[in-house]
């Protein structure tokens, strides 16, 4: 089977194309004929050997968090009844960037008729975060929410989950064509924090903000911490244009104010599968829709990798297979 490789941290370029013998399931485990796999910017740090704490992968390693397709085979004690079901799973050290991907069955998370495998692939993670940071951040009715690095494919959904619970959402992103793509998605503001005077802006359309879902980090976020308002929550999750925006809790509890970190974000296995069915679910009742801005081969992963640290990218990229 082909499959992408990191041999040294670097640039987009060790991203190499190579073959590999097809996996076989062991005890516990199921392969997967791979249709969609998911890419996310985190794995771009991750690849330049930044990954830090959270991240602590050497290579060579097979870089991929998660996959959507078909079951094709189970190992010993699995339900032979996943075999010719459609999934979405979550991959460990053996990679998603593959075309047949080894994950323990506990794992497996069946795809609804209804949903398409790309956009279970845009869910796995980013729709499971975005519901996580919902619950810690509470967001309720006629709460004014900012949401930084809206135009990713995070940001797009934490657009909508905010719109449906109620919220005024101001959507902030670079560039008037993503600026409209997340209009349409129910912001009720955009604004383009590339240009010098967007807290001003968001200042004028809202007073002064209940939530931050802070997913670009660096001054994009510390502008928009200091537009809070006293019982205000702040995440602190993303860190794409520097490093996260709250470092310490000291002026969030002296200004009233409740911040969080990516922490809050790191489930355990069984908490990661609920809010991804869960995901799913609001997916297939139409409440949330991934915004799949662009798809590439496996064979372009590395212009995939590229284009995401360029930002170029509009939403969610995917790895497309079949
Ligand atoms: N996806 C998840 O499940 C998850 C979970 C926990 C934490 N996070 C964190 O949340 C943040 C957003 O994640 P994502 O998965 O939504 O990523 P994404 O789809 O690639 O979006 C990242 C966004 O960051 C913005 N950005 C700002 N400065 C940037 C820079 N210097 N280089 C590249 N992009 C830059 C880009 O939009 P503009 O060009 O419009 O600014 C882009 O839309 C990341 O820090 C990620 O680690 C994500």
């Amino acid at each position: 089977m082909r499959v992408v490789e990191v041999a040294r941290f670097g640039g987009p370029e060790v991203l190499v194309v190579g073959d590999a013998t097809d996996p076989v399931p062991g005890s516990g485990e199921v392969v997967i004929d791979v249709a969609v796999a998911d890419v996310l910017w985190i794995e771009t740090m991750i690849r330049r050997g930044r990954g830090g704490q959270y991240f602590p992968v050497q290579p060579p390693y097979r870089p991929g968090v998660g996959v959507a397709g078909t079951v094709s085979l189970v190992g010993d004690g699995v339900d032979p009844g996943w075999v010719g079901r459609r999934v979405v799973a979550r991959t460990g050290e053996h990679g998603g960037y593959v075309e047949r991907a080894l994950v323990p069955a506990k794992g497996l998370i069946a795809v609804p008729d209804a949903l398409e495998l790309s956009d279970a692939a845009a869910l796995l993670h980013d729709g499971t975060t975005a519901l996580g940071l919902a619950d810690v951040v509470q967001i309720k009715p006629g709460d004014r929410v900012l949401v930084t690095a809206a135009g990713g494919g995070l940001g797009a959904l934490l657009v909508q989950v905010a719109h449906v619970a109620g919220a005024y959402v101001v959507a902030a992103a670079r560039g008037a064509k993503k600026l409209e793509r997340i209009r349409q998605l129910g912001a009720d503001a955009v604004t383009d924090y590339s240009e010098p005077d967007w807290i001003e802006r968001v200042r004028e359309a809202t007073g002064g903000l209940d939530v931050v879902l802070d997913g670009a980090g660096g001054a994009y976020g510390r502008a928009a911490f200091d537009l809070m308002v006293p019982g205000g929550r702040f995440s602190a999750h993303g860190t794409p244009s520097g490093e996260f925006a709250v470092a310490d809790q000291t002026d969030a509890q002296a200004r009233g104010l409740t911040a969080t970190g990516i922490e809050r974000v790191q489930f355990a296995p069984e908490q990661f599968g609920r809010y991804a069915v869960r995901a799913l679910a609001e997916a297939t009742a139409g409440r949330i829709k991934p915004l799949i801005g662009q798809t590439f081969s496996l064979e372009r992963a590395a212009d995939a990798h590229a284009a995401i640290e360029a930002r170029a990218v509009t939403g969610k990229t995917l790895l497309v297979l079949s």
